[in-house]
């Protein structure tokens, strides 16, 4: 209820206090005078919008007469064709087998969609435009968004230059650097650009637009001139960058080899399963750790969580496999310890590295059988330059090595992808050598 008095009370005090003002106003005559000369510029203002709103409604008049006129010139036009036999919406005479849909295309209506211009020039109309007027038309409908000379504004696509970086990672293509074909652009634009009035250029002012990017490229001279009889004589820079796609007569033929569906692999062990713990660690992260494979080894869940915790000490792969691995077997307690210790460094480094069954790549590579391979060799993952050419000078990631690496990667190999600190403690160095070793070596 307040609320609704409040709208109430505050315009009656509202006023009130206006009134008060307006009495001291009237006590200062000065303070009066110049109010006389505030209100005259008012008026003078007030005239001023009215003269232009009067102006704009007469143009807008004029403009929708000019429009009422060309709606009763579409209806004459319409109504002509009509008294000329033309019935626009009637059905086709009903043909064996068809339904009476539609009509045939009018010439117009085809000739309307049939705007495609092949690279041998074909489809193109008649016309020519030189780089000089095409600066002009680029630098009014185009450079807003693609720039004065075609260098792209902000994020809008750049047209010109790029061309010694097709081979880079991340190449600039442009209608000169990329195109195979001059007809794509002229297409292209004549389509759909300028983007949100696509469809308003004409035919000579295309020819000079494409005249000017090709200027652009650096891939014509100042007095060029583009037209429908030497477009076609045109060979753009990346003419032949392109292949042609053998892949179903080279490749598919190898994919479509008989599967194997059944009894395919001579034998297979589950050797280690993967077991999340729902328990929070002392030391925070996840607790994901690999046991035996033994169904006993392995907690039930229930409401009140685990029946019980295994101990985080994977052991390793070689000892749960199948075939007999002797060594491994008469491993000692202490051996095992250091593994486990190492389990837990390698949470450092689990961010980038997989290792151990099903390990894929991520930011850095699969690890399994690292300790003791040739660095930067394995399968599939992209190596920076640096660790490229440790692995063609030899480098073997012996125990040393990589110890020396993982205390500070990027000391020990400048410009190494790595980006990691490294291991403080040369202990944490040791024990996930060991848990690595553990994964293969
Ligand atoms: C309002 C901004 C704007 C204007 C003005 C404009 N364009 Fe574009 N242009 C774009 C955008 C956005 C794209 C990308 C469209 C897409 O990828 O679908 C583009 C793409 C292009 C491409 C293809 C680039 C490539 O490599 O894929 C060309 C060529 C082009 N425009 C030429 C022109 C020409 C010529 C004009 C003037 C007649 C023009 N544009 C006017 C925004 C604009
Ligand atoms: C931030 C991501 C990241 C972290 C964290 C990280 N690495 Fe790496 N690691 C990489 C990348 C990337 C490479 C590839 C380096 C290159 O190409 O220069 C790499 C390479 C390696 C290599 C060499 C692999 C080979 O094929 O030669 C080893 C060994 C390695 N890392 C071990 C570790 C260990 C152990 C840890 C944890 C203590 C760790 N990394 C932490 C990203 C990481």
């Amino acid at each position: 209820m307040s609320k609704s008095l409040s709208h109430v009370f505050l315009p009656v005090f509202g006023g009130t206090a206006l009134v008060l003002a307006g009495a001291l106003v009237f006590a200062n005559r000065n303070f009066g005078q110049s109010k006389i000369e505030i209100l005259e510029t008012r008026i003078g203002q007030v005239e001023a919008h009215a003269a232009a709103a009067q102006e704009k409604a007469k143009t807008e008049a004029a403009r929708a007469a000019q429009l009422e006129l060309k709606v009763q010139e579409i209806q004459a036009a319409a109504a002509e064709r009509v008294a000329n036999g033309a019935n626009l919406t009637a059905p086709a005479p009903s043909h064996e087998g068809t339904y009476g849909l539609g009509r045939p295309a009018l010439e117009e209506e085809i000739a309307a969609w049939d705007v495609d211009v092949l690279p041998d020039g074909r489809g193109l109309p008649v016309g020519s435009g030189d780089v000089w007027t095409g600066e002009e038309v680029f630098a009014d409908r185009c450079a807003s968004c693609h720039g004065e000379f075609a260098e792209g504004v902000d994020n809008w696509p750049v047209l010109a230059g790029g061309f010694d970086t097709l081979a880079n990672e991340d190449p600039v293509k442009t209608v000169g650097s990329y195109w195979p074909h001059l007809s794509t652009a002229w297409d292209y634009i004549s389509r759909s650009m300028p983007f949100g009035e696509a469809g308003t250029l004409t035919a000579d002012e295309t020819y000079a637009i494409v005249a000017y990017i090709l200027y652009s490229n650096d891939l014509v001279d100042d007095d060029f001139e583009l037209s429908n009889e030497n477009f076609a004589e045109f060979e753009m820079y990346n003419k032949d960058g392109f292949v042609v796609d053998t892949r179903p007569e080279t490749e598919y033929a190898e994919w479509r080899k008989e599967p194997c569906m059944e009894n395919c692999k001579a034998e297979s062990a589950v050797t280690m399963r993967s077991v999340f713990l729902v328990e929070t660690p002392p030391e925070g992260g996840s607790n994901s750790v690999m046991n035996d494979a033994t169904v006993e080894g392995l907690p039930t869940f229930t409401a009140d969580g685990p029946s019980f915790i295994p101990a985080a000490a994977p052991k390793p792969e070689e000892e749960a496999a199948a075939e007999p691995a002797v060594q491994e077997a008469e491993e000692t307690d202490e051996a095992t310890e250091l593994v486990a210790a190492g389990a837990k460094v390698f949470k450092k480094c689990k961010a980038c590295h997989q290792v151990g069954e099903g390990a894929k790549h991520g930011t850095g590579p699969a690890l399994n059988g690292i300790v003791g391979a040739n660095a930067g060799s394995v399968e599939g993952f992209k190596y920076s330059k640096a660790m490229k050419a440790a692995s063609e000078a030899g480098l073997v990631w012996t125990d040393e090595e990589m110890a020396a690496f993982l205390t500070k990667p990027k000391d020990y190999m400048k410009g190494t992808r790595m980006s990691f600190a490294g291991l403080r403690k040369p202990d944490d160095v040791e024990a996930v050598i060991v848990y690595l070793k553990s994964f293969g070596s």
